[in-house]
């Protein structure tokens, strides 16, 4: 029997998705702390501190720090659910989880495309960020041999081109990123990933912490505070909110394929609700206190919080350069980044191994090493876009932003109404309540699902093509 039967089997028997233990083989979670570690570290990444406090910058900041924490709310964290349940209770990789659970309810087997979406989705969004994720830890070392000490605007600005502009330096970073990323996949849920991020959530909150203290000193905070939390509407540009709902998807790893996979590793025993309003929660936290740490600091220097997307590697070690022990602060600073980013892109990369050693039983070490070969070199485009493809664009943007665009601003929202419909309208109230448990807790969510959720993604999207005008 090969392994397509062996699924087809499992699919059929219903009863076999109902049991609570795990598919044969399958790994397991140790503790629930090590998958709210794993699934906190895919959620808090280069998406909280440096694309949410640039884009809060680029949109005028209060007002749109409500609209995201409005999208986080009433779209994110109920998806969040959705998506780690459906993970649970398929027990397979994302593409054989919603065939699973689709025969379980008794639909068509099409169904599984949301789970190929999102193995694809982690795929093409692993390709740009290790490239960011490189500049991260480039930075370690620029910001530790002092070249920022004293340096003007032009210099650290140039400094950031030379960098991006360089295609062999970048690609060579981005490699690095990526080993280290596949070295951990590799040695599996117990062995790599929970080792990994057991070392580095804990390192990364201890920094960020480290960092608001140092913000506090500056005598800005009250100033950057303000810039976050005092909403001016007239500030929001007319695709606020689709950056906000988009940026909700990605900070907390929605539709990527990665969430579904850990959820798939996550025992039946563990309270669902409560284990997602706290990644929800801590991913939330961890964007704003970045803005805390960051804003201040940007203000503190005279510089411009609407920088873009150089704010952290151009506009931050200006200020690093200035202050007292900047040095070490920047440091700091970027070994939290990168940390941020790696635990971020392992989720990124699990999703298509766990897929390939379930589909062609290959091993982890076969299905990482190929999985990271396609994806190193789907990041040559990204590393490009900075340098030799520079000019070649499409619609105004280059090839990094083009991924960008289409996985946050479309692929991503997309595949999470999908998953609203199918948790909330296509699985059975007993199946999703078997999961959840009872409680209110579980009558909001379903409500949530099955109005809010879809309808505010349909209202935002039909707003963004200007049918709402
Ligand atoms: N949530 C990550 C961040 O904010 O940087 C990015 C991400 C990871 C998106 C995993 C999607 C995903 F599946």
């Amino acid at each position: 029997m090969n392994n397509n039967s062996l699924l087809a089997d499992s699919v059929v028997d219903s009863a076999a998705v109902e049991s609570a233990s795990p598919a044969v083989g399958r790994s397991q979670w140790s503790t629930r702390l090590a998958f709210i570690l794993a699934a906190t570290g895919s959620a808090v990444g280069l998406g909280n501190i440096w694309k949410f406090p640039y884009i809060t910058g680029e949109n005028g900041g209060g007002a749109f720090v409500l609209l995201y924490l409005g999208c986080i709310a009433l779209i994110g964290i109920p998806l969040l659910m959705a998506e780690i349940l459906i993970g649970r209770r398929g027990k397979h990789s994302p593409p054989y989880a919603m065939k699973a659970l689709a025969a379980e309810a008794g639909v068509s087997s099409r169904w599984q495309l949301v789970g190929w979406v999102g193995v694809i989705t982690g795929f093409m969004l692993l390709s740009f960020y290790l490239v960011v994720a490189g500049w991260a830890v480039a930075y370690i070392f620029n910001a530790g041999s002092g070249a920022f000490t004293g340096a003007s605007g032009d210099e650290i600005g140039g400094m950031f081109g030379a960098l991006i502009g360089d295609p062999w330096v970048t690609t060579l970073w981005g490699t690095l990123v990526l080993a280290i990323t596949a070295a951990i996949v590799i040695k599996g849920v117990k062995r790599g990933l929970e080792r990994a991020v057991g070392i580095m959530m804990p390192g990364l909150l201890l920094i960020l912490l480290l960092l608001v203290g140092y913000a506090m000193t500056t005598g800005q905070f009250a100033r950057g505070f303000e810039f976050m939390f005092s909403p001016d509407f007239s500030k929001l540009t007319g695709t606020s909110v689709l950056v906000a709902l988009g940026h909700a998807f990605f900070s907390l790893s929605l539709a990527g394929g990665g969430m579904m996979t850990y959820g798939s590793y996550l025992p039946k025993r563990v309270s669902l609700g409560k284990t997602v309003m706290t990644i929800g929660l801590l991913d939330t936290l961890v964007a704003l206190i970045a803005g805390l740490a960051i804003f201040p600091i940007v203000f503190a220097n005279g510089l411009e919080p609407g920088a873009g997307p150089g704010l952290i590697f151009v506009t931050l070690p200006l200020a690093f350069g200035q202050m007292p022990l900047g040095q070490w602060v920047g440091v700091l600073f970027f070994v939290m980044l990168s940390f941020a980013a790696l635990t971020s892109a392992i989720s990124l990369l699990e999703p298509a191994v766990s897929w390939l050693t379930e589909k062609r039983g290959f091993s982890r070490l076969k299905a990482g090493v190929l999985t990271s070969a396609g994806i190193w070199l789907l990041s040559l485009g990204s590393v490009f876009s900075f340098n030799i493809w520079a000019e070649h664009k499409l619609f105004g943007k280059n090839f990094f932003e083009v991924l960008d665009y289409l996985t946050s601003g479309w692929i991503m929202p997309l595949s999470g109404l999908a998953m609203a419909i199918f948790t909330g309208w296509i699985m059975s109230r007993a199946a999703t309540h078997d999961e959840v448990g009872d409680g209110p807790g579980y009558r909001s969510w379903r409500f949530l699902v099955r109005y809010i959720v879809p309808v505010g993604i349909l209202a935002i999207f039909l707003n963004a093509i200007g049918v709402l005008g």
